[in-house]
């Protein structure tokens, strides 16, 4: 019996902003993303009350103007993809291609004719392409002169947005996401969201209006693409952290309890059940306010409940375990932190590493909502070394991939749907959280360093040949 079913989707995932670069090519305006100055603290600086959005190349470099030229390359690189026999390819959409400043009626040609050449460029090779609608990337207009999601006008630019690109793809591409891990605002708004300290991200009021207004966009999204296609399949996509207790003491069980509905399943238990979960007002409480001071309409609530979505798109990096009575050790993580796990290794960048928590995961999702799943992101963040002969010697991503998908395995056989797989950054990138190149995830080499130098050549890493194995052999060979 074969551990993964026919037609698993094996792939790889990427985002617009990270890898495209063009970022004025053909009439694209400019994201948030492009105002994000590369380096390790680039959180930092965006979180400075005076951060304004405002490009000042003197002071900075910004990696995601360049990406790594996927946009002129990118025949090349869904041919690598094709190699490794790539069953789908998860990708975004940059917004500001379509609509430049975001509040434009008619949208850009000539940046859909570049997905149209992307989309069928996969198709060439039979590769499904898997869609993220907005993934960290909105027009920096919408964040500058609408204050980001927290306006309520954004569910208007999104609306017109996903409608005109489901339109036009709706029978070339099956597979769709709303937004790019909407919960990870919690932490950190500026890039879902749009939201810094100068327009408000400070207030936690605001981050939750924009989730409110991010549901309903979505469930327009939902409902757009049910009316074009009743099959069409429309996710969400959630940054999944299992979360333990550090113990057996009862208050730190009620706080991971807490801990889980507040950043794990919030944002998912309004997008998949289509309604706001029992615990709303405890979670807004902390914080001050009440669902009912939201701006909010019964009609918004009855669209939310009308379109929930159609599978489960989620990121697994790491887990997280929860102490409130004591001082413990923290850890870095993807936006989260938390508490150092004694049972756990970390990342060179801090994230602790727990395959077991995979699949302890798809039983907590699967079980809470009954609906198919996709890990459309999980990787290992490393500095990996090139020798002369272009060779990349990956094993520590190898072990890591080889780990989690053993435990995806585990999971099945428990009995969970899932559906696919999509290792991030599948073509080394630009860092979201970090903007370095450095930080590697790809079974593709990129010659490019953190400075922007490099010939952009590509080389195929040794996990490139094992994954290639792993997918020929769905899954039995790892
Ligand atoms: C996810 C994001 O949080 O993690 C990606 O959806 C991101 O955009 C990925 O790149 C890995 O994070 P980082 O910070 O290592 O690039």
């Amino acid at each position: 019996m074969t551990k993964f079913p026919d037609g698993f989707l094996w792939g790889g995932a990427t985002a617009a902003n990270q890898l495209e670069g063009g970022y004025q090519d053909g009439g694209k305006g400019l994201s948030i993303a492009d105002a994000l100055p590369g380096g390790p603290d680039r959180f930092k600086i965006v979180q400075q009350p005076d951060f304004d959005w405002t490009i000042d190349e003197q002071r900075y470099t910004y990696p995601n103007h360049t990406g790594i030229d996927h946009y002129h390359r990118f025949k090349e690189d869904i041919a690598l993809f094709a190699e490794m026999g790539f069953k789908c390819y998860r990708f975004s959409i940059a917004w500001s291609r379509i609509f430049p400043q975001g509040d434009e009626l008619e949208p850009n040609e000539a940046g859909l004719k570049f997905y149209d050449a992307v989309i069928a460029e996969c198709l060439k090779y039979k590769i499904e392409p898997v869609i993220t609608i907005s993934h960290y990337e909105m027009p920096l207009n919408l964040a500058k002169l609408y204050g980001g999601w927290a306006n309520k006008r954004l569910i208007t630019f999104y609306e017109r947005f996903a409608r005109t690109v489901l339109t036009r793809y709706h029978d070339q591409v099956s597979y769709w996401m709303t937004f790019n891990e909407i919960n990870s605002a919690a932490h950190f708004p500026v890039m879902s969201q749009g939201l810094v300290p100068a327009n408000g991200a400070n207030q936690k009021q605001n981050i939750f209006q924009a989730w409110h207004n991010q549901f309903v966009a979505g469930a327009m999204a939902v409902k757009i693409g049910h009316e074009l296609d009743p099959h069409l399949q429309v996710g969400c996509m959630l940054l999944f952290a299992t979360t333990y207790s550090y113990n057996a003491n009862p208050v730190n069980q009620l706080a991971t309890i807490q801990q889980n509905q507040d950043f794990n399943y919030f944002c998912g238990d309004v997008q998949i059940r289509g309604e706001y979960p029992a615990y709303t007002n405890r979670l807004m409480r902390q914080y001050g306010f009440t669902f009912n001071d939201l701006n909010w309409n019964d009609e918004e609530l009855a669209l939310l409940k009308a379109n929930p979505v159609d599978y489960i798109g989620f990121s697994y990096y790491m887990s997280a375990a929860v102490e409130v009575t004591a001082e413990q050790e923290t850890v870095a993580g993807n936006l989260l932190g938390g508490v150092k796990n004694p049972f756990l290794k970390a990342s060179d960048w801090g994230w602790q590493i727990d395959p077991v928590g995979l699949r302890i995961a798809l039983n907590e999702l699967y079980d809470r909502y009954q609906k198919p799943l996709f890990i459309v992101e999980n990787g290992l963040g490393a500095v990996d070394q090139i020798d002369a002969q272009h060779q990349v010697d990956d094993d520590y991503r190898i072990d890591y991939l080889r780990e989690h998908i053993e435990a995806m395995a585990g999971a099945i056989g428990d009995g969970v749907d899932l559906i696919g797989y999509t290792p991030w950054g599948c073509i080394d990138l630009v860092s979201a959280s970090t903007g370095q190149m450095s930080k590697r995830y790809g079974f593709i080499y990129v010659d490019l360093d953190d400075a922007g130098q490099g010939t952009l050549d590509r080389y195929r890493k040794k996990s490139f040949g094992w994954y290639q194995t792993v997918i020929k052999s769905n899954g039995e060979q790892l």
